[in-house]
């Protein structure tokens, strides 16, 4: 056992429910590219301890990360999540129900950077955002997440180590490039005060400021 397997067996409460959104993706053989149940549980903290009325995941795959999202969530709080693919957001949709979340988190279906200029336009704001979804746009979903965020909210994003290629000097694909753009922006942002938490493949918190 490592320092991590004895944090997450102590803290990390994953149950049947969370569990079998993970085996219908699978059986459904959709990409396994849920959060880690750490940063499940970390992002379901964070939502609990910041109590937002307003949550916006962008990335919903088949709703793993949704159902800790939106289990953090206040008796008033809703989740809205973005999702490319109908058949995923179908997925998603029919798994938060059965979490019996069915009332608190609803999907969006189409391109994610359509959708957040239709929010815009809708005067929609937000208290937290989870980032999750096609990494070359992090750096238009973090423009995106400023202007839709209430004063105060928190800006989290997953992936922001890409397996280590932010750091190394052999990978200059795409993915990467805009990740690092990305990280190099909220560590530099004047409205931003940020953190990257070396853990899963890297969570980067910030709060708009
Ligand atoms: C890493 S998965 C999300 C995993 C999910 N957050 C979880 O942990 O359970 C990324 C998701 O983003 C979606 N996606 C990819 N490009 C997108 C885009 N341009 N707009 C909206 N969603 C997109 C994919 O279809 C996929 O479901």
């Amino acid at each position: 056992m490592d320092r991590f397997e004895y944090a997450e067996t102590l803290f990390v409460k994953e149950d049947a429910i969370l569990q079998e959104i993970k085996a219908d993706i699978r059986r459904r053989g959709m990409p396994e590219i849920f959060v880690p149940p750490l940063i499940g549980a970390l992002l379901h903290w964070l939502v609990r301890v910041r109590a937002p009325l307003a949550v916006l995941e962008i990335g919903a795959l088949g709703g793993y990360s949704g159902v800790w999202l939106a289990r953090g969530l206040p008796e008033s709080g809703r989740l809205l999540s973005l999702e490319l693919d109908p058949v995923f957001a179908q997925v998603a949709q029919a798994n938060v129900t059965r979490a019996g979340l069915g009332d608190r988190v609803q999907y969006r279906v189409g391109p994610a950077l359509e959708s957040l200029s239709q929010l815009e336009q809708e005067g929609r704001r937000f208290d937290f955002f989870f980032i999750d979804a096609d990494k070359e746009n992090y750096p238009g979903y973090l423009e995106w997440a400023l202007r839709l965020a209430n004063p105060g909210a928190l800006i989290t994003a997953d992936n922001a180590l890409q397996n280590g290629r932010v750091y190394s000097s052999q990978a200059n694909d795409e993915s990467t490039q805009a990740i690092r753009r990305f990280n190099q922006t909220v560590s530099d942002h004047p409205r931003l005060s940020s953190l990257l938490l070396p853990l899963g493949d890297g969570l980067v918190v910030a709060q708009v400021i």
